[in-house]
């Protein structure tokens, strides 16, 4: 093997496992749950935003929903004990599925971006996404599906 060609190996090798260390972080990091589908809509234990570690507690911003009975998954997002926002992740450009990063959501079709709230702030998508009621009883959330 020759220096140019093991030069280009090792930045490839190397290039690859950081790419790689990358997804898995990301994905470690992303819940996802199925939820309780009901008639109307998906329950979700508000337990499943806690992150208990070394007896402290802190909470995800974000639960992503990937219910077999729904064509789209569901992106929780938490503000407050009380107060969430449900997101369809459905692109409004051509629908692809949409990813969550942090507080915004991407498209990885043609990269329109929206907001945890839904709103539509980059690309081709030209309306915000669907939003869902959420309610509160006790330590569980109803998300409204009835407008899907
Ligand atoms: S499908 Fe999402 S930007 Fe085109």
């Amino acid at each position: 093997m020759n220096r140019i060609k093991f030069l280009q190996d090792s930045c490839t090798a190397c290039i690859s496992a950081t790419a790689l260390a990358g997804i898995l972080s990301s994905c470690s990091s992303t819940r996802y749950i199925a939820g309780k589908l009901g008639e109307d809509g998906l329950f979700v234990n508000a337990d499943e935003f806690k992150i208990t570690k070394n007896g402290k507690t802190s909470y995800r911003s974000f639960i992503i929903i990937r219910n077999e009975a729904l064509q789209y998954p569901v992106c929780v997002y938490r503000f407050g004990d009380a107060d969430y926002s449900a997101l369809w992740m459905r692109c409004t450009h051509q629908g692809a599925e949409l990813q969550a990063s942090g507080e915004f959501l991407q498209c990885p079709a043609h990269g329109s971006e929206f907001t945890n709230k839904g709103k539509m702030t980059n690309g081709l998508a030209d309306s915000d996404l669907r939003t869902f009621l959420v309610t509160m009883n006790k330590n569980e959330l109803f998300i409204d599906l009835r407008r899907v």
